[in-house]
């Protein structure tokens, strides 16, 4: 529509008129923000821009490679990927805290991006060209949020973590300031990003780390990748992506129950569905999700992944419960 349209026009202009001739960098997260953030500064300084996607190994199926190959197909950016799948992991490895997850994630992220960041730099550097300006997705309700100010570093991003060393230190760049989630996405579909990427619901900055309940294993996240994209693609099937607001799929990882599958008797793990309607995820209510549906994911679970013998529903509003099991 012509409204998206001025609105690129205009941030593509305002960034142009920002960054003049230096270098830019954007973390891609996987989400709609930093991916729309990155692709309308892409619009406007084409290569002075470097994407950073950091691999955390903690996406769901199929995410990794949106941002590696649909994204930089679509925008043509310059990507740099870290795959720091062995280091989360190793990070990781004995922590069942949900806290101490989240901790060791936003602590990880931040000193693989910073090294990314310090590469990118360096080789700038041997160009002559400064790397001055850093993208950040803030949308004009975080904006509101914390008081209207213009920030400095600050990797806040999806992780919640703090700010970048002293001596790594950029200017924002935020092209979504003065905008709304649903213009976000209305922006992103008028850059022609991948669509899975334009509508992605909610997803946590951990994420899956904090949809593992226990400890979190290599093992484990491709047992959680599989039912979570079963359940994801059969609610989609059904026409439910609007309808719902996200539909977490958690593994309890330490909790075993006898079943029969195939040939005989197993020793599997459950898993919970979580979808919830919301507003704001400030309070939830679990989805009414028709029966049919239902059984469709717990069928195709039991029998596609062979490590689940049992899906169990949540229906917990929130209050009490929070979206998220950690
Ligand atoms: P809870 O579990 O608190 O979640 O009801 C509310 C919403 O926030 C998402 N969530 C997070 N998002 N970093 C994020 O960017 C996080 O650490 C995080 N934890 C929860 C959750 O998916 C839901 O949409």
């Amino acid at each position: 529509t012509w409204t998206m349209v001025n609105i690129v026009e205009e941030q593509v202009e305002r960034i142009r008129a920002e960054v003049g001739t230096k270098r830019v960098i954007c973390g891609l997260s996987g989400g709609v923000d930093s991916a729309v953030a990155g692709a309308l500064v892409q619009r406007a300084v084409g290569d002075q821009l470097t994407c950073v996607f950091v691999d955390h190994g903690l996406l769901r199926k199929g995410e990794a490679e949106q941002v590696e190959k649909d994204y930089v197909a679509a925008t043509g950016t310059t990507l740099k990927v870290v795959d720091a799948q062995e280091r989360f992991l190793t990070a990781l490895s004995g922590v069942t805290d949900p806290e101490e997850k989240r901790k060791i994630i936003g602590r990880e992220f931040i000193r693989v991006f910073e090294q990314a960041a310090r590469e990118i730099v360096a080789e700038a550097g041997a160009d002559d060209e400064e790397v001055e300006f850093l993208v950040q997705g803030t949308l004009y309700p975080d904006v509101v949020e914390s008081g209207g100010g213009t920030g400095t570093a600050n990797i806040k991003s999806h992780h919640n973590v703090g700010g970048l060393p002293d001596d790594l230190q950029f200017t924002l760049v935020e092209p979504l300031r003065e905008l709304f989630k649903d213009e976000v996405r209305r922006v992103g579909e008028e850059l022609g990003l991948p669509a899975e990427m334009v509508w992605r619901q909610p997803f946590p900055g951990p994420g899956l780390g904090i949809r593992i309940i226990g400890e979190v294993t290599a093992e484990r996240l491709a047992v959680l990748r599989e039912a979570d994209a079963i359940a994801r693609e059969e609610l989609s099937r059904a026409g439910l992506d609007r309808d719902i607001w996200q539909c977490p799929v958690v593994l309890l990882a330490d909790v075993r129950s006898v079943g029969v599958q195939g040939d005989g008797r197993t020793y599997g793990h459950p898993v919970v569905l979580r979808p919830v309607s919301s507003e704001d995820a400030m309070t939830a209510d679990w989805s009414r999700v028709p029966y049919d549906v239902l059984a469709t994911i717990s069928n195709r679970i039991t029998n596609e992944v062979r490590e689940i013998n049992r899906v169990t529903l949540d229906v917990t509003s929130k209050p009490p419960g929070t979206i998220e099991w950690e």
